[in-house]
């Protein structure tokens, strides 16, 4: 089958890799109908390198129709139509009980002491095929597969994989009190989600990012926004339109590669540059993250309020402001998104042809798998105006 495959910094191939098998009884074989490049996947094609192999597969973002099924999957059969969640997860361990399916407990890395396996995620999250490909093995397909009904178009039900549940969640530990205020930094696929998700739920959203046409995106979904290329004091102009406060809640839907702040850039680099075993060291033990945007959250959240970070950190020694953020008061929630935890919140969203959400207002490209580097490629740069890019066969 054709997949999309790691080759090193900045370098993504669409190579001939053999089919995937059932390897467990509850394994299931999708093939892919439409897949996605996400903002994670940016991280491994720039800063994970050395957590990566040669012809690894990417991705995590798919969904398709069942082919075949192992002996104990009961919950699905060929020829359904399904999402797969990003992180892979039993549904019995102990975490998976507290619907914290990012933290399972049968698929812990504990090699690296991180949570839940991911597709196409690196040695990190347990080196999975991922799911930009022709097909996919789906381990414990005895639970995680979301069933969606035939008919509509997949953008409608393609963001179920991560882009709903992720923005689902950092609104949810946002804890907007009702009618209160949020603001978004990161105008990406989940800054935009993130918005539209806190708007329908009541509450006020100002969005700040740099990128004119994700601006504009977030503004015809009726969310303010704030154009940080032209303003260098955000977290002022926020307090400014917050009657001096600062809203009651900050989502920080950036990350570790936030623009502006070169003195981490090197760290990055050096460690994209360094023999693995020793930019593996670097990267656990050394600050690598690019925190201005977490920085700038932390500033802007009211006394009292909510920092949400769903935005990827890897660094281990990235400095905090500890007394602003105690002096403040501030409640910080994070986390990898419980993909599964939000589905049955979703549905009624995606199942209405009303689109309330928007979300086949979401993707500026779809491309054949073949054009997967391009795809990446423009994605990273922001160019072409691409904001979300999805692939199909
Ligand atoms: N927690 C989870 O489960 C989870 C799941 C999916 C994605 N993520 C993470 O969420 C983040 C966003 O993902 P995405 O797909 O939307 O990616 P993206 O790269 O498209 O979005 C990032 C956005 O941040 C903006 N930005 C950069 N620097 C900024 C600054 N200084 N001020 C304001 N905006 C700035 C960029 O212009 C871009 O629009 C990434 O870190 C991704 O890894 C987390
Ligand atoms: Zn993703
Ligand atoms: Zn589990």
């Amino acid at each position: 089958m054709k997949a999309v495959t790691w080759h090193g910094k900045r370098d993504v191939r669409v190579d001939t890799v053999p089919d995937p098998a059932i390897r467990e009884p509850t394994d299931a074989i999708i093939r892919i109908t439409t897949t996605a490049i996400c903002g994670s996947d940016l991280h491994l094609y720039e800063v994970m390198t050395p957590f990566m192999e040669e012809g690894d597969i990417l991705g995590h973002e798919p969904m398709g129709i069942v082919e075949e099924v192992g002996a104990d999957v009961t919950q699905i059969q060929p020829g359904d139509r399904v999402v797969i969640p990003f992180n892979i997860s039993c549904g019995q361990c102990f975490m998976c009980g507290l619907q914290l399916y990012s933290q399972c407990e049968t698929t812990q890395v504990r090699e690296y002491d991180c949570g839940a396996a991911l597709f196409g995620y690196s040695k990190l999250y347990g080196h999975v095929p991922g799911g930009q490909a022709e097909y996919l093995r789906v381990p414990h397909a005895d639970f995680g597969p979301i069933k969606v009904p035939k008919g509509p178009p997949d953008e409608r039900f393609v963001y179920l994989s991560d882009v709903l549940p992720t923005a689902w969640q950092a609104v949810e530990y946002a804890s907007i009190p009702d009618g209160g205020s949020v603001a978004v930094f990161g105008l990406g696929p989940i800054g935009q989600m993130s918005g539209r998700i806190a708007r329908a739920r009541g509450a006020r959203v100002i969005g700040i990012d740099l990128v004119p046409e994700r601006l504009a995106m977030a503004r015809r979904h009726g969310i303010e926004v704030v154009d940080a290329s032209e303003e260098d004091r955000v977290p002022e102009v926020l307090r400014d339109m917050t009657d001096g406060r600062g809203p009651d809640a900050v989502i920080d839907a950036v990350g570790m590669e936030a623009h502006g702040a070169p003195g981490i850039k090197a760290v990055q680099t050096l460690s994209g540059l360094l023999p693995d075993s020793i930019a593996e060291t670097v990267f656990q033990k050394a600050g690598v993250d690019r925190v201005n945007v977490l920085n700038a959250s932390i500033e802007s959240v009211r006394r009292g309020g909510t920092l949400s970070v769903i935005g990827v950190y890897g660094g281990m020694a990235d400095p905090l402001p500890m007394m602003k953020l105690f002096d403040k008061q501030i409640q910080v929630r994070m986390g990898q998104a419980n993909v599964k935890r939000w589905i049955g919140d979703l549905m009624p969203y995606v199942n209405s042809d009303a689109d309330p959400l928007g979300v086949e207002d979401l993707a500026t490209h779809r491309l054949p798998l073949d054009e997967a580097p391009h795809g990446y490629e423009i994605f990273q740069q922001k160019r072409d105006g691409a904001i979300k890019v999805l692939l199909h066969r």
